[in-house]
């Protein structure tokens, strides 16, 4: 049995499946994409790589948040709590949060949600109160193991161990790329399923320019 199930594309939302994203000049050729795939499949997280991700992000922050949040872009995290069956009742977690683009839209339909950042250049450009916010490295996060009914992803590095560590057994994962495979920070739905530790499922879609998938423990 296939441990991906594709919804329908999203005809719902603001944006045609597809939809050409003006922003030119990513891709799969993206320097980010050869870490996305060293973090997720080959423990590829350094103190020094931490120092240039933050720089990076911390260069980026003052404009971020004007190219990255518009009803397009975010088409995914709203499908997502649409048609992704999330337990939306439960203690949510935010990787990669960055000025809270999916922020402000997952945490007033989650009964609790906190995000967590390396930048603080990029968690400062989010809006104030929509949820607390930690500055942190998620290759090793500041919570117990089994905390979270809930985390999620948006164009963030997967840290497999991290995340299957504080996620409680039944736990889902939203995993959000808004520019489908031209995401620089990009993995496949089958791509996260294989990357994180033991046996996972996922449902997927695709909305707006991008996709999302939630993935379970089987
Ligand atoms: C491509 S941005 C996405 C930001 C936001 N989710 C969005 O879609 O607009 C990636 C974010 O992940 C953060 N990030 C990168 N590595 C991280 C790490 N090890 N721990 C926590 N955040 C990290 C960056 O600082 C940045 O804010």
């Amino acid at each position: 049995m296939s441990r991906l199930r594709q919804l329908s594309d999203d005809t719902y939302g603001p944006g045609a499946v597809g939809d050409r994203d003006p922003q030119a000049g990513v891709g799969s050729d993206h320097p980010m994409r050869n870490v996305t795939h060293q973090v997720a499949f080959e423990a590829g997280w350094s103190s020094g790589r931490a120092r240039k991700v933050a720089e990076l992000f911390d260069s980026m922050a003052s404009e971020w948040d004007a190219s990255h949040s518009d009803p397009v872009r975010v088409a995914p995290v709203s499908d997502a709590i649409r048609r992704g069956e999330l337990q939306l009742e439960g203690r949510w977690l935010e990787l990669g949060a960055g000025t809270g683009a999916g922020t402000r839209l997952f945490a007033p339909a989650v009964k609790s949600l906190v995000g967590l950042d390396l930048s603080l250049a990029m968690l400062q450009g989010a809006p104030k109160r929509v949820a607390p916010l930690v500055q942190g490295d998620s290759s090793g996060l500041p919570f117990n193991d089994d905390t979270f009914d809930g985390i999620l992803m948006v164009n963030m590095l997967l840290f497999p161990d991290e995340v299957d560590r504080v996620l409680r057994s039944k736990g889902q994962i939203v995993w959000v790329n808004t520019m489908g495979d031209r995401t620089p920070i990009h993995l496949s739905p089958e791509d996260l399923l294989t990357a994180l530790p033991g046996e996972w499922a996922a449902t997927w879609a695709n909305s707006g320019t991008g996709f999302w998938a939630v993935a379970c423990r089987v």
